[in-house]
């Protein structure tokens, strides 16, 4: 099985049990497009470490462990129980020293005590394509004032674009915007900050 049947939590939860790591996100292609991530952050944190990070869609934490390298606290949300079970077990140790958490949460549904700096949305917003203002509301809710936003595509142009453009205006302006390959296919990352 090579991609969930559809975006429903039930097919995400049966494609994960189809196998460990069944996205392949285990890859040195993989782990470029997560510096990719990590240097935006930088560039756009005016060179202060990020306190509080919060990855939505994380599967089972390889990005999330990457991103929590650069901060005091990563947390990763999945709607797959199974994926956060091996998160937890990927990275046990970071868990236990209270550097990283992961919880099987549905984004739609997430709220937080105290709003995140950074909110990492890669590969992820395709499940939320007929939930838009849910979504937009979900990130008003979690993101602080002055608060990063990073998402992240393949690059087919139909999706990114219409998708910024409702973000841009209403809530968050885009600061910058990437181009990279990640195996073989065009990739954008975009970073809004909260106004
Ligand atoms: C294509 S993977 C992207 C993984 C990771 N963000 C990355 O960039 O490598 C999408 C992930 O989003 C998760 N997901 C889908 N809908 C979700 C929702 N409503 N809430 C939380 N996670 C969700 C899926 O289970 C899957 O693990």
């Amino acid at each position: 099985m090579s991609h969930p049947r559809d975006n429903s939590p039930e097919a995400l939860e049966e494609f994960f049990q189809s196998g460990q790591d069944p996205y392949k996100y285990q890859t040195k292609d993989h782990e470029k497009r997560a510096e990719t991530y990590v240097q935006l952050i930088a560039q756009h944190s005016g060179g202060e470490f990020v306190d509080r990070l919060l990855d939505v869609g994380c599967s089972e934490g390889y990005l999330t462990h990457i991103l929590s390298e650069s901060t005091n606290f990563a947390i990763g949300i999945d709607v797959s129980e199974t994926a956060i079970k091996r998160a937890l077990k990927n990275y046990e140790d970071l868990v236990d020293r209270g550097e990283m958490d992961f919880k099987c949460i549905n984004f739609l549904k997430a709220g937080a005590r105290k709003k995140f700096d950074v909110l990492v949305m890669t590969g992820v917003m395709p499940f939320f394509v007929d939930k838009w203002d849910d979504c937009l509301k979900r990130i008003d809710k979690l993101l602080r004032k002055g608060g990063l936003l990073v998402m992240s595509f393949v690059s087919t142009g139909c999706m990114t674009d219409p998708w910024i453009s409702k973000l841009e205006g209403k809530l968050l302006e885009r600061v910058d915007s990437r181009e990279f390959t990640c195996n073989s296919l065009t990739h954008r990352a975009h970073v809004l900050r909260k106004k």
